[in-house]
């Protein structure tokens, strides 16, 4: 007979087991401690106007082609036009000063006039030099640089940061900072989505835009951001008369869409480095014969895996979370186009919109048909890793509850703040760390090693 603790060890290995079983990987034991979060003063030293009249202020850059030999430069004066050319020339170059002419746009939005927002296309770009570059007239110029990146090639070691759902609060600042000091010093910027949060203030205050510029030109005017419209992006509210979505943003933020045959600047691709990186819009249509669809179908065969071994997409709304925030609301999107990530074998997907952190297992869920009943995310070790990158600190605060127990598709997961790297060191391997504000700059919080799904398809789940 067995005795009556033998079978309470038998009992308790079966619950151990079922726990097991149901449960995917870990939530985190780190409980942050509750902060309401606020925007950070007016008169905040981060939002400070350059003195002098006319000066550029928001200066920010992107990637302005679709290799890397090009950067679009961008920024506001307030007072009048002034001019929209840039200056620039290459580290250690004799030439003198080259110049590259811009134009200027304006918007109105409810009570709001914007100021005059440049926009300026440096081209012909050496691979791999740090070139200068100045804006605005006489004796209000403003001085920056930026490093372009290497040639596109399989092997090319390249580290990007990945922040979204910013926003302009204490704790925005303090993810920024932490993305600046980070040991591996981001070259280029994967942005999520969810900009300003201007949309939460009353009639949309765009004057939260340009606090936003000012805010982050510490970090964009040095080094490309690649740019993902999230909902905040809207600006819909025809109650006040904005009936055009995406004014202000499309106004403020220029993307390559072109180079990549986009037809809009929600939807695009561009090349850097080792990565093919896909930007796709959450608020845009895609379903079937739409112009997104379309895109999306043509772009992903054009994906050259021997030229750029990873294979990237950006989107805002998360299509695996297990978050009670935002829940479902990636699903349709996923209906649409999770069969080609499988197939075209996506590295990774990073999403924002959740304000949390979460990364998923390499999972599927496209064997359903309606009759099946094949309904469930399984193991499917072409499939992308999701990572939800939600956490930039915005005023809307924690994403705190989570779907409970943790769904078999969740890796890790935790509420808190941080910022992200993804570090490619060759055409097999890439090194990727999660970063929470709370730590030091070094801390990882949550880290894998991924490997190439083109190159080096094994087994890279950090659970099983
Ligand atoms: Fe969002």
């Amino acid at each position: 007979m067995y005795s009556v603790s033998f079978k309470v060890l038998v009992f308790g290995l079966v619950l151990v087991n079922v726990v097991a079983l149901c449960n995917g990987g870990s939530t985190s034991t780190f409980v942050r401690k509750e902060e309401k979060t606020v925007d950070m003063l007016f008169d905040s030293d981060v939002f400070a106007i350059p003195p002098g009249y006319n000066v550029p202020q928001q200066v920010h850059i992107t990637q302005g082609d679709h290799e890397g030999k090009a950067v679009i430069v961008s920024w506001v004066t307030m007072d009048e036009p002034g001019s929209s050319e840039v200056r620039y020339w290459s580290e250690n170059s004799k030439q003198k000063k080259l110049i590259a002419k811009g134009r200027h746009v304006t918007y109105r939005y409810f009570n709001y006039s914007s100021g005059f927002i440049h926009h300026c296309t440096i081209r012909n770009l050496e691979y791999n030099t740090k070139y200068y570059y100045e804006v605005g007239i006489a004796n209000t110029t403003r001085q920056f640089w930026f490093v372009t990146p290497p040639q596109v090639g399989p092997d090319v070691p390249y580290t990007f940061g990945l922040i979204g759902d910013l926003g302009q609060t204490y704790d925005s600042n303090k993810t920024l900072s932490h993305y600046e000091m980070n040991p591996r010093k981001g070259q280029a910027l994967m942005f999520i989505g969810d900009l300003s949060y201007a949309d939460d203030h009353p009639y949309h205050d765009n004057v939260k835009w340009d606090t936003w510029g000012r805010f982050v030109e510490r970090s964009v005017a040095y080094q490309p951001w690649i740019w993902v419209t999230g909902n905040h992006e809207i600006d819909f509210a025809p109650e006040i008369g904005e009936s055009v979505p995406f004014k202000p943003y499309t106004h403020r933020y220029h993307v390559p869409y072109r180079a990549s045959q986009s037809t809009a600047p929600f939807w695009y691709s561009i090349k850097r480095a080792s990565a093919h990186i896909i930007v796709l819009a959450s608020y845009s249509a895609y379903g079937k014969y739409t112009p997104q669809y379309q895109w999306l179908k043509e772009e992903l065969p054009k994906v050259n895996r021997t030229e750029t071994p990873w294979l990237i997409v950006l989107l805002h709304s998360p299509w695996y979370n297990s978050y009670d925030y935002h829940y479902m609301e990636g699903e349709s999107m996923r209906v649409m186009f999770e069969p080609w990530f499988v197939k075209h074998k996506v590295d990774v997907v990073f999403a924002g919109h959740v304000h949390a952190y979460e990364r998923s297992e390499r999972v599927s869920n496209i064997a359903y048909n309606i009759t099946n009943g094949q309904c469930n995310p399984v193991k499917d070790n072409s499939a992308p890793v999701y990572i939800t990158i939600g956490d930039g600190g915005n005023i809307e605060g924690l994403a705190n509850t989570m779907i409970e127990p943790q769904p078999d598709y969740s890796a890790y997961r935790e509420a808190s703040f941080g910022h992200a790297m993804f570090d490619i060191k060759n055409r097999t391997h890439a090194y990727y760390s999660w970063h929470r504000n709370q730590d030091g700059y070094a801390v990882e919080a949550d880290s894998m090693w991924f490997f190439n799904r083109y190159w080096y398809p094994v087994d890279d789940s950090t659970t099983h």
